[in-house]
């Protein structure tokens, strides 16, 4: 939903001052705002999988349009199903405040998620889910275009490099897609189930 012109209570960060700590000084498209908020219209009436059967709202992404650093979960949870905004539950209140840590404010980075509707129960997004919901990302990182695209967790990080290894082996190195370089961590809920990842999330 954020991205969406008509919907200023969440705005897509496009008045974020282009100077800004995370966003590119230059170059920015004036049109990426635009861009986005016709794909998260696409996204709000989408059906091409199973997901949309269960929805309240559909979690297209929100934040900076021209940030340089960009962060991919995995899906909706029930939080982000009700408000139609990503990482507002507890995960996403640990995740801000991992981002304030790193001198950031949350406006000032992109947030989006590789599946955009709520698995039930919260379990792990189907490959045919995956798949169906890809293109909309795909579209999202070529307006974007990020510097730095930071996975959280397995499903975020084995979509977007391709390679079927744990988060625990595929942390600490970074890997590329298209022009931006991935650096892969902990998913904010591992944290919260394990705080030892904590630590490892902030070297990351
Ligand atoms: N977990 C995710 O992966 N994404 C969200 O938006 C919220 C929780």
């Amino acid at each position: 939903r954020v991205g969406a012109p008509e919907s200023p209570a969440k705005p897509v960060g496009t008045s974020t001052p282009k100077a800004a700590a995370g966003s590119r000084s230059q170059g920015a498209d004036p049109h990426e705002g635009g861009r986005l908020a016709s794909l998260c219209r696409e996204v709000e009436i989408c059906r091409s999988c199973e997901l949309h059967r269960g929805r309240t709202n559909t979690v297209f992404g929100e934040g900076d349009t021209s940030a340089k650093l960009m962060f991919v979960g995995e899906g909706p949870g029930a939080d982000e199903d009700a408000q139609g905004r990503p990482f507002v539950g507890r995960a996403g209140v640990l995740l801000t405040r991992i981002i304030e840590a790193m001198g950031l404010k949350r406006g000032q980075v992109y947030i989006g998620n590789i599946v955009k509707c709520r698995p039930p129960g919260n379990r792990v997004p189907e490959p045919d889910e995956i798949a169906s919901c890809l293109p909309y990302l795909e579209k999202q990182i070529e307006t974007i275009r990020p510097e730095i695209i930071c996975t959280l967790g397995n499903v975020a990080t084995q979509t977007i490099t391709g390679e079927r290894r744990p988060i625990s082996e595929m942390r600490g190195k970074t890997y590329a897609y298209r022009t931006s370089k991935v650096v892969p961590t902990y998913h904010p809920a591992a944290c919260l189930r394990n705080p030892d990842c904590k630590k490892l999330v902030c070297e990351d």
